[in-house]
């Protein structure tokens, strides 16, 4: 038995999904899981050791720490596609199965991801799959990142950015190990058109007729 609700929150890169998830359990007063970051440290490990992410990284999954995980130099774009080779390794991805589940096991959580709803917690209570177009989640990238929309490569980045995210969701949901995918039993929010406040509405929306309905 667990000590609380756990709510999965799947979906592509820049799709919003960390924004939600945090708002959540703020809202609910649930732990939260940015499980990305487990992967992204792991991806930073393997570069700072000057070994390729495509090469076996299980024994740095396995040696992972908290602080690794709090690094201030996980969100580069290098980190983001070192953490997606390194987590099309089956090994890699077992290595940190445990954590995730623990983390919920006394009071329940709210974690966002990929494979939540799918692998780590299919009997999860509620299940949302937060995404948006690559167009959209390019913008919110470029804009988050404090890039200048009026600076004369401002399209020309945009446009990179916007292939980084399709090739990482491409590798993501092809991969065979948990790729991502929405779980059968998940409510999709599009959010191209919603801003941050309606997809927590509707989220909670969702939340409230999943967990009243126990
Ligand atoms: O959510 P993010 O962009 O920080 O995740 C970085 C990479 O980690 C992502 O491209 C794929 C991988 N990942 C995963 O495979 N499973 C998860 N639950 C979370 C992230």
């Amino acid at each position: 038995m667990r000590g609380g609700p756990v709510l999965a929150v799947d979906g592509p890169a820049a799709a919003g999904k960390g924004t939600l998830a945090k708002r959540l359990a703020a809202e609910l007063n649930l732990p939260y899981l940015d499980t990305g970051l487990l992967y992204r440290a792991v991806g930073r490990l393997v570069l700072d050791a000057g070994q390729d992410p495509a090469a076996p990284a299980e024994d740095f999954a396995r040696r992972l720490t908290a602080d690794d995980t709090q690094r201030k130099d996980l969100r580069t774009q290098e980190v983001a596609r070192a953490a997606s080779l390194v987590a099309a390794q089956p090994a890699v991805r077992s290595a940190l199965v445990d954590t995730q589940r623990r983390f919920a096991q006394a009071r329940g959580g709210v974690l966002d991801g990929r494979d939540i709803g799918t692998a780590i917690f299919p009997d999860a209570d509620v299940k949302l799959f937060i995404t948006a177009s690559p167009a959209t989640r390019a913008l919110r990238r470029f804009l988050q990142l404090g890039e200048d929309p009026a600076a004369d490569d401002a399209k020309a980045r945009l446009a990179e950015m916007e292939a980084a995210l399709k090739a990482r969701d491409a590798a993501d949901a092809g991969r065979e190990a948990a790729p991502m995918q929405v779980a059968d039993d998940a409510v999709v929010i599009e959010t191209d058109t919603l801003g941050a406040d309606d997809v927590l509405a509707e989220a909670l929306r969702v939340v409230r007729e999943r967990l009243g309905a126990r």
